[in-house]
């Protein structure tokens, strides 16, 4: 039973990453100087899946433009919107049950980064022949997910969405493999949770309470939900840190005290005084002059540093950092500018909506 087909998530408001996601979506935010939803993509085109359905936002194109047709990855990509409104990700599913027909398919929300690859799970799934598979990995605060309850001989026996007291601390993650059909004659057998949505765990403890199979395997890689700016910042030091040597070049002129992995990017410029510690990317046309980046810095393309020293942080593209500053732990927006004041006795800010700003 061999999956060529597979969901991915592409919606969302993710207010919890705002003042990021007010102007860009989510799944288009840079991890590693690269699009999160192209590391999900990524994963699922490793494993053989060569048709790509992403639920968008209705009426968003700004996804469509980026990730395109699938042509990138040899691949067909085709969008869907979730009809009537967030309804949960079981209802997502469900948007796209023409598409799916009686083939088995892969789910995978496209926030939920992974390190390490999805193959020995997919060979669990069809050696086993399971109706259902599930990936669980251990988190420290497990009320955030869905759950997996176990009885006295360890069988998976049912799956509870965030339950105020887990009875493991397993989470199940976002990347879940379904057999022909099963997925669709659930759905209909569920009703909306409190918080007014089809959950996914509602789904898999239905098929349990059926008898059907839901195997599940740990992730044994490092695996991470997105949800929060810290996460994002830990997402994207750890995909640094899995790049290969190869991938990092230096194209950019001039000479840096360079310490690690570094790429610099095209037409990026580097003046006098600039040290780079690695893993860091530079993106394409960018300015650095008397700097200190890295480590695990990423910056968009066409932003320029001065004078500043920035470590763990993920700046965008066209940002302006020019002053003395030692800025960790960040994320600087698109076109954002941190400069100097003349009038060194005040700080002057034009802060858009819900910025954080420790000083
Ligand atoms: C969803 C699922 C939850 C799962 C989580 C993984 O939660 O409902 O079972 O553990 O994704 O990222 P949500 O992100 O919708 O709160």
């Amino acid at each position: 039973m061999k999956i060529t087909k597979a969901i991915l998530t592409g919606g969302g408001r993710a207010t919890r990453l705002r003042p990021i996601t007010t102007t860009i979506n989510k799944h288009l935010i840079s991890l590693a100087n690269k699009p999160m939803i192209f590391h999900a993509i990524d994963k699922v085109v490793e494993v053989g899946v060569k048709e790509i359905f992403i639920n968008t936002n209705p009426g968003d194109t700004q996804l469509q433009k980026v990730v395109g047709d699938g042509s990138r990855w040899g691949v067909s990509i085709k969008y869907f919107e979730q009809e009537g409104g967030p309804q949960g990700i079981a209802h997502v599913v469900n948007c796209a049950k023409e598409f799916i027909g009686g083939d088995p398919f892969m789910f995978y929300l496209s926030d939920n980064i992974i390190l390490g690859s999805l193959v020995p799970f997919f060979e669990d799934f069809e050696r086993k022949n399971c109706d259902c598979m599930l990936a669980f990995s251990k988190v420290d605060d497990p009320t955030r997910f869905g759950v997996p309850v176990f009885d006295s001989r360890n069988k998976l026996v049912e799956v509870i969405e965030k339950p105020s007291e887990p009875s493991s601390n397993f989470a199940v993650t976002g990347i879940y493999l379904y057999g022909p059909k099963i997925f669709f004659e659930a759905f209909d057998h569920i009703q909306k949770s409190a918080r007014g949505e089809y959950e996914i765990s509602d789904v898999h403890s239905y098929f349990l309470k059926k008898g059907k199979l839901v195997g599940w395997k740990e992730i044994t890689g490092w695996w991470k939900d997105t949800g929060k700016p810290e996460d994002l910042i830990h997402a994207n030091t750890l995909l640094l840190s899995e790049m290969k040597k190869e991938e990092f070049n230096m194209l950019g002129s001039g000479k840096a005290k360079v310490k690690g992995n570094v790429h610099v990017g095209e037409g990026t410029k580097i003046g006098s005084g600039v040290k780079i510690i690695g893993p860091a990317i530079i993106g394409n046309h960018c300015s650095l002059r008397q700097c200190s980046i890295g480590p695990n810095v990423t910056i968009g393309s066409g932003s320029s540093i001065h004078l500043a020293n920035i470590s763990n942080s993920i700046i965008f593209s066209n940002c302006s950092i020019e002053s003395k500053i030692k800025i960790s732990d960040s994320i600087i927006g698109d076109q954002a500018k941190v400069i100097k004041n003349k009038n060194k006795k005040v700080v002057r800010l034009i802060i858009g909506d819900q910025t954080l700003i420790e000083l």
